[in-house]
C-alpha cells in the first residue's frame, strides 16, 4: 500500500516535470499560409512561454522566397515590432509590416534563444503577396 502510494507520487512528480518542460522554454504559433494584398498590412503574432524566467532573447526571422536560411527582421519605417507580457509565464510578440510588397513574400517565424543556449522556434507562417487592387 505504502509502496504504491510512493510510486504514484513519483509518477505525479514526473508528470509535472514533463508538463513544465512543455510550458516553459517554448514558442507557440500557428502554422498558416496567408494571402495579403500588395500595399496592405501584414500582422503576425507568437507567444513565448518562458515561465517568468529572464535571459531569453530573439524575435522575428524571415526567409525570402527561393533563399536558404532565415535572417532576423529589424524594425524600420515599414516593419513594426512590439511585445506584450500577458501572464507571468508568457510574452506575445507582434510583427506588423506596412505597405507590403513582393519582396515581403516568404516564410516568417519567431526564433527564441534561451539562456542555456537552446533555441526554439514557432510554427512558420507562409505569406503570399497577391496583386493589389
Ligand atoms: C519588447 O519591447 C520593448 C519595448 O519596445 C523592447 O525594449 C524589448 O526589446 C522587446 N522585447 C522583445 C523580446 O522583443
Ligand atoms: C505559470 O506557470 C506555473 C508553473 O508552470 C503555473 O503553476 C501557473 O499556473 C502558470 N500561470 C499562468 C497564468 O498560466
Ligand atoms: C519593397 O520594399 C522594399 C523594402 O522597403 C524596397 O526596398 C523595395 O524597393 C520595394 N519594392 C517595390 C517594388 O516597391
Ligand atoms: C504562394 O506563392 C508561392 C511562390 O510564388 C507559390 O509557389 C505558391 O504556390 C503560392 N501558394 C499558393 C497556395 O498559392
Amino acid at each position: 500500500m505504502k509502496r504504491a502510494y510512493r510510486c504514484s507520487l513519483t509518477f505525479l512528480a514526473l508528470l509535472c516535470m514533463i508538463k513544465v518542460c512543455e510550458l516553459c522554454s517554448s514558442v507557440k504559433a500557428s502554422r498558416a499560409t496567408k494571402f495579403v494584398a500588395e500595399g496592405s498590412r501584414l500582422q503576425l503574432s507568437c507567444e513565448v512561454l518562458h515561465c517568468g524566467l529572464p535571459g531569453w532573447t530573439g524575435g522575428w526571422v524571415f526567409q525570402e522566397l527561393d533563399r536558404a536560411g532565415f535572417t532576423s527582421l529589424t524594425p524600420s519605417k515599414r516593419i513594426e515590432m512590439s511585445n506584450y507580457t500577458s501572464t507571468a509565464n508568457g510574452t506575445h510578440l507582434f510583427l506588423r509590416i506596412h505597405n507590403l510588397n513582393q519582396t515581403d513574400a516568404g516564410a516568417y517565424k519567431c526564433l527564441i534563444y534561451w539562456p542555456d543556449s537552446v533555441t526554439s522556434s514557432g510554427h512558420v507562417t507562409y505569406v503570399n503577396v497577391t496583386a493589389g487592387a
